[in-house]
């Protein structure tokens, strides 16, 4: 089977992003509808989905993705309005910084409740939908803290991104045979609101410690994104694709 240079259109197909707000989220949904899909931006924040939204003429949805019924609601809103969802991204996070000696109940439980169970309802209801149709794309937006240790993140939001490879694999498996397809994205030290507040000597020694020696773009996120959404990565399923700079090489 050949594939041809415009296998990486999305044109016709349809996708639903998480926390497509602000942040990578938003860019990667740009990116989809740069690369011809219609996209279905949602985020806990519904008037920041909307502005986003609003640039590209994608459709805004507020959805808290700790709520499965209002996961299922939103999905098959997205479903009505573009008559199906090919595409599903699951990238809403909460990312915070607290010493892992200093992480309450409460913080533990909403980091996972986002991050992790946010990730498994998506892909058990997109996988749903997908399997029906016996096509669909899933990319599970993880992190390279989930796959070394660092002390620039919590431990509960490492523990988040290492068990969305997990349900990355679990839904892969599952799906495989239906022409569903499930990976996860690996991103590290990528430019944002977050990098951009450190101090110019703290960046630049980040930067320093990545082999190409510099901080990755939230366009780069979104081509990764519509790589593996497109059909010339049909033959790529339970992966994990490291955009990382060369910080971690496995
Ligand atoms: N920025 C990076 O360098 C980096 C590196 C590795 C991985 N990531 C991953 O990329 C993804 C996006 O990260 P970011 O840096 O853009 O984060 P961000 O905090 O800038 O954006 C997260 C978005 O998720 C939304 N959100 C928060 N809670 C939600 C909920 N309960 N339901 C729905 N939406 C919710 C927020 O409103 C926000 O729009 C995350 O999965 C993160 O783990 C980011």
């Amino acid at each position: 089977m050949s594939v041809q240079p415009q296998a990486q259109s999305l044109a016709g197909r349809i996708a639903f992003v998480t926390g497509a707000g602000q942040g990578l989220g938003a860019d990667i949904a740009r990116a989809l509808r740069q690369a011809g899909a219609q996209v279905a931006f949602t985020d806990v924040d519904g008037e920041l989905a909307a502005s986003v939204a609003a640039e590209v003429d994608g459709l805004a949805l507020a959805l808290d993705v700790r709520d499965e019924q209002a996961f299922s609601a939103a999905f098959a809103t997205a479903v009505r309005h573009f008559g199906a969802v090919d595409i599903l991204v699951n990238n809403a996070a909460r990312t915070p910084t607290t010493s892992l000696w200093d992480v309450d109940v409460a913080e533990w439980d909403d980091v996972l409740a986002i991050n992790l169970r946010g990730t498994f309802f998506g892909c058990r209801i997109a996988g749903r939908h997908m399997r029906e149709r016996r096509q669909g794309r899933i990319v599970n937006i993880a992190s390279l803290a989930g796959q070394q240790a660092s002390t620039a993140t919590g431990v509960h939001y490492a523990a988040s991104k290492a068990g969305q490879f997990a349900l990355t694999r679990a839904f892969a498996q599952e799906l495989a045979p239906q022409g569903v397809t499930v990976n996860a994205l690996a991103p590290a030290a990528i430019a944002s609101p977050a990098l951009d507040a450190m101090p110019a000597d703290r960046q630049a020694a980040l930067a320093a410690a990545i082999p190409v020696g510099r901080f990755g773009q939230g366009e780069e996120v979104g081509a990764a994104v519509v790589y593996l959404a497109s059909p010339a990565a049909a033959f790529m399923t339970g992966a994990t694709l490291d955009l990382n700079g060369g910080r971690l090489m496995r």
